[in-house]
């Protein structure tokens, strides 16, 4: 993954705990850093002397001429904390060109229906989306379903206000309060019933070409089986994770073993414990594999299994047909059949 020195524009707070950074994209780099609504760029920093990534995705459309980046501080977060509390207009950031397969889908020769679900920091890729589809064909309408804990932690509030009245008729939005009851929307949580009450109370029931989620996993797994019922075949149904939890795997041999993996055409060696995760053995090893979020939402560190077997702890991205043909998440996946062989080059 390759990553540049750019600097910070602007940041503006968006809430008590959430900053826009807006990054200055110089026109050498114009071109790398063009990106689909819905992307993620990943950053690099130095904390405490130890090199950390993390993944934020990008809230502006890719018509704007800016590219900002939703961040959210996260208690104990080392890279949130730091951009929410110290990161300054004129500081620079090593950051990695965007990636990402939650993109909006073009529809400039059609207008369509469009279902976007964003439940907190969520909102970031979908206020992306929800801007392009705005612009993508003068006749979409964009529905959009947002839920936060309280008004106080509702980002770009003001920038949805000027949207709702830039287009009154195409920009449809109900918002949903879960901790603290506000006038300004329901409250509770985003689950399927108040999934369903808005499409039909406040929607006016439409009929769906396409539905855009970004949320915590439970939300996500609930709508989707929901939007399915309603009528939008599986594959119109596009989502990504926010807040991935960490679940447990015991790896079912144990002992250091062998992986041989290949990376920019180079084939390196390594011993690793079994039990932890391929990942983590790569970059203990200072192999430069590609990575970002490593939490399995990302999908920045597929690799291919060439020789042996894994086991992912989690996968919300990989299809079964993309796990057969041999692809994982590095950062997810733990050695069951020994020797390993993977292949960063070969995806
Ligand atoms: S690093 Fe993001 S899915 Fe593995």
């Amino acid at each position: 993954m390759e990553f540049n020195a750019l600097k910070v524009n602007n940041v503006k707070r968006l809430t008590d705990k959430a900053v826009g950074v807006s990054i200055d994209v110089t026109k050498e780099y114009k071109k790398a850093y063009s990106f689909k609504a819905g992307q993620y760029l990943t950053v690099e920093h130095l904390y405490q002397g130890e090199k950390i990534r993390r993944s934020y995705s990008i809230c502006t459309a890719p018509t704007e001429s800016q590219l900002v980046l939703g961040i959210k501080e996260i208690q104990q977060g080392k890279f949130s904390v730091f951009a929410n509390r110290e990161l300054s207009a004129g500081d620079e950031l090593l950051v990695s060109s965007p990636e990402g397969r939650f993109t909006f889908e073009n529809n400039r020769w059609r207008s369509k229906n469009i279902l976007c679900i964003a439940a907190g920091s969520g909102i970031t890729p979908i206020m992306s989306i929800v801007k392009e589809a705005l612009t993508n064909h003068n006749s979409n309408t964009v529905y959009l379903l947002y839920g936060n804990q309280s008004e106080a932690d509702e980002m770009f509030a003001e920038e949805l206000e000027q949207l709702s009245v830039a287009y009154p008729k195409r920009l449809k939005l109900f918002r949903t309060y879960s901790r603290i009851a506000s006038d300004k929307g329901a409250f509770g949580r985003i689950d399927n019933g108040l999934c369903l009450h808005t499409l039909k109370n406040a929607f006016n029931q439409p009929k769906l070409d396409v539905a855009y989620l970004c949320g915590p996993e439970g939300m996500i797994e609930a709508l989707k089986e929901t939007l399915h019922n309603y009528g939008l075949p599986e594959d119109k149904i596009l989502y990504e994770l926010f807040y991935s939890e960490k679940e447990e795997m015991s790896s079912s041999i144990e002992g250091q073993v062998q992986i041989d993996v290949l990376i920019d055409g180079v084939t390196h060696s390594i011993m690793a414990p079994a039990d932890k995760l391929v990942l983590d053995s790569l970059l203990e090893n200072d192999l430069d594999a590609p990575y970002s979020c490593q939490g399995g939402v990302c999908s920045s560190c597929i690799c291919k299994v060439k020789k042996g077997a894994v086991e992912m702890i989690k996968n919300q991205i990989l299809t079964d047909s993309e796990i057969t043909q041999g692809l994982t998440l590095s950062c997810q996946a733990k050695v069951i059949e020994a020797p390993l062989s993977i292949d960063f080059d070969d995806v």
